[in-house]
């Protein structure tokens, strides 16, 4: 494989791509690096162009421009190769539901050149290693969701070998908390038996609890990437809110914050809300005591940090 010689298993540069109007970008020059064997999480709020990333890598769709490459190869011009590398889940959900969990899993499996009673152990090991056995032999669509995913998962590992490349695009949206659980154990199983995995999710706990890296979109661009704890500790935690006595020091200072209310002058910006860091960060924002009117120290969830990164300014993007 070309991929011996680099372990970066998805990398993908500038990607670009709009539907019908040009002005409209629904990716405006993504790129993304995917270690082999890691998890790397694309997080971003609904319409953010995941999918749409998600498509071009899995060779389902081409971008206007920019390059991809999967496993070593070009998602364009060596196409096959990616396909063969690769498991995309969603890819079985058109699977007949009359037919149980192992009839599914022994079709796929003579369908990708298994015989007969390769069929029938290769299924056998998979709806063990996903928690299926006990509902093997009844009908997929009385399963529940976590179980429809983790057949679906299952059916896109039948033909051998496995792919070393998986894209799971939301795979945990609907399931209840314990589904999700099972789901991300799954997942991690999968990385840790040296598969490269790129998910999706709109939850940053998610990202958290599953992924090496995340990185966030928002509008179709990158507006931060890295490990989970270097995310959480630039944005998590508190937030110092300042009230800023003029416009030009909340523009200048508008770059580092993580939360802009420009009717009222206040931004928002991370500290891990002990007095030493809130004393130092005041002093060095404004060290002649002019600027800052008023402040005040917030605790911030997780769900602030998404909701700072993707919602407000677009501007500043942090490499983190
Ligand atoms: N085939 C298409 N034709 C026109 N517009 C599209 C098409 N597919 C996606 N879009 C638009 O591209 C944008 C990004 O869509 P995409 O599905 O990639 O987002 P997403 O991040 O996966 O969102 P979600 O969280 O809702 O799944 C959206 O504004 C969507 O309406
Ligand atoms: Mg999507």
């Amino acid at each position: 494989m070309t991929t011996a010689m680099n372990d970066v298993m998805i990398e993908a540069q500038g990607l670009t791509k709009s539907y019908g109007r040009p002005g409209a970008r629904v990716l405006d020059g993504v790129g993304l690096r995917v270690a082999r064997a890691g998890i790397h999480a694309l997080l971003g709020p609904n319409g953010a162009g995941k999918t749409t990333t998600v498509r071009i890598l899995a060779t389902l769709t081409t971008a206007d421009s920019g390059t991809a490459r999967v496993a070593g190869y070009d998602v364009v011009t060596d196409r096959r190769r990616v396909r063969r590398a690769i498991s995309l889940t969603g890819q079985f959900a058109a699977v007949d539901e009359t037919l149980s969990g192992e009839e599914t899993l022994r079709m796929m499996a003579r369908l990708s050149g298994l015989t007969r009673a390769q069929a029938r152990r290769r299924a056998e090991e998979l709806l063990a290693r996903f928690g299926l056995t006990d509902a093997a032999r009844r009908q997929a669509r009385t399963y529940s969701g976590g179980m429809r995913r983790r057949l679906d998962l299952a059916a896109g590992l039948v033909g051998s070998p496995e792919p070393g490349v998986f894209f799971l695009d939301e795979p945990t949206t609907g399931l209840d908390p314990r589904s999700r659980r099972e789901l991300w154990q799954v997942v991690r199983d999968l990385a840790d038996r040296g598969a490269t995995v790129l998910l999706t999710t709109q939850y940053l706990e998610e990202a958290d609890q599953l992924a090496d890296r995340i990185s966030v979109l928002d509008q179709g661009r990158i507006v931060a990437e890295g490990t989970p704890e270097a995310l959480k500790s630039r944005i998590s935690g508190h937030r110092l809110d300042l009230v800023l006595n003029s416009r030009e020091a909340y523009l200048g200072l508008a770059g580092r914050a993580v939360h802009h209310s420009p009717e009222t002058l206040t931004l928002g910006i991370p500290t891990d809300g002990t007095a030493v860091h809130v004393r130092t960060l005041l002093d060095e924002i404004d060290p002649h005591r002019a600027d800052v009117g008023r402040f005040s120290v917030h605790s911030a969830t997780l769900d602030d940090v998404f909701l700072a990164l993707t919602t407000e300014k677009k501007e500043a993007t942090a490499h983190v």
